[in-house]
């Protein structure tokens, strides 16, 4: 990590080199955009106007899985305190760590000390989140982190001291294809020693009305955000995509369980990405994939902690059993 680049006086913020090769977005752009068919990474969705859309997605009464998660936390996290007893807890992909705080809450409670680590690639929100939780915990330790957890977490140095606890909240895990998935599970175990432990969110199968629903909100903010990734390459690549030329789309793939977000063309369009000296022939219907969203079902869940060396304990699940918050341990 490089503390030379410490920004704020009442907590350090380091930004974490990547342990593998990440490609940059105009490789993104250029390997997702003249493919086909056509896609993007969803990290690009996530400048500062994304990762606040992102907010307001969470407040949408179709999307289920924020307040499942949030109950479920609500209930749970003195016990999953009590359990892992972290003396170091590190989240992956936190943005406003709005639900972190109920665990922030119990471990004020246990009086134990603790450094929460929050790690995501939107810097402006890692800012913003961090000050007010210094602010808000005076009795805790803060240590934020900038980086792309694509790119592997050998670049986070957490100290020796203590159990950790490593965070992964909003169903996020499901955004990666499978492969992937597996691959991130293994970087975070990387991390942790044998007994130290790992909260996951995971999303579970359910009908697709609720799924599709959820991803194609009434007031619009999930448009909007899944719109944003295409002034994130405006902006970035001197591209010149016209947004309102485009229809949100969000479908359930029941063979592959996980729910697609698409971008769909509503004429046929030339667009210039200047960066990349391309022209992009876009016909009427033609959609690019900007996300997908796998859903679970309890074998799904545990296979893939298995896979990347964990052992489930305890499975948190609201009487529905729409959304499995997982408490699992490295073995
Ligand atoms: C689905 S949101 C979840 C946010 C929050 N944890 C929650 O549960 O509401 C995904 C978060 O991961 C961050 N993120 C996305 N891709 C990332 C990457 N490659 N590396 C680090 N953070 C990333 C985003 O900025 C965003 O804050």
């Amino acid at each position: 990590m490089d503390t030379s680049q410490q920004e704020n006086p009442h907590f350090p913020i380091d930004f974490v080199p990547a342990e593998r090769r990440i490609a940059t977005l105009a490789e993104d752009v250029r390997a997702g955009l003249l493919s086909a068919p056509r896609w993007l990474p969803p990290k690009y969705f996530y400048d500062e106007r994304g990762a606040w859309l992102f907010e307001g997605i969470c407040e949408q009464p179709e999307y289920y899985p924020t307040r499942a998660e949030t109950a479920l936390l609500a209930a749970n996290a003195d016990a999953i305190l009590q359990t892992t007893r972290p003396a170091h807890m590190l989240e992956l992909g936190s943005g406003s760590s709005r639900k972190t705080l109920y665990l922030l809450d119990a471990a004020v409670r246990q009086a134990k000390p603790l450094t929460y680590w929050p790690f995501d690639v939107t810097v402006e929100m890692v800012r913003h989140a961090t000050s007010d939780l210094v602010q808000r915990y005076p009795e805790l330790q803060f240590h934020a982190l900038i980086g792309d957890y694509t790119g592997g977490l050998g670049g986070v140095i957490l100290p020796d001291e203590g159990p950790r606890l490593v965070v992964l909240l909003g169903g996020t895990i499901g955004n990666f294809e499978p492969d992937m998935a597996v691959q991130m599970v293994a970087d975070i175990r990387d991390r942790l020693d044998v007994g130290d432990s790992f909260l996951i969110g995971f999303d579970r199968i359910k009908d697709t009305a609720r799924l599709e629903a959820a991803y194609d909100d009434a007031v619009g903010y999930t448009a909007a955000f899944n719109k944003n990734v295409l002034n994130v390459l405006n902006r970035e690549l001197d591209a010149d995509f016209d947004p309102d030329a485009f229809m949100h789309r969000a479908l359930y793939n029941a063979d592959l369980s996980r729910v697609e977000m698409h971008l769909v063309a509503r004429r046929g369009m030339t667009v210039t990405v200047g960066a990349l000296n391309q022209h992009i022939k876009l016909h009427e219907g033609e959609s690019i994939n900007t996300e997908i969203s796998r859903k679970f079902s309890p074998e799904g869940i545990d296979d893939l902690l298995a896979s990347g060396g964990f052992e489930t304990e305890y499975r948190f699940e609201d009487a529905a059993s729409d959304y499995a918050l997982v408490l699992a341990r490295a073995v």
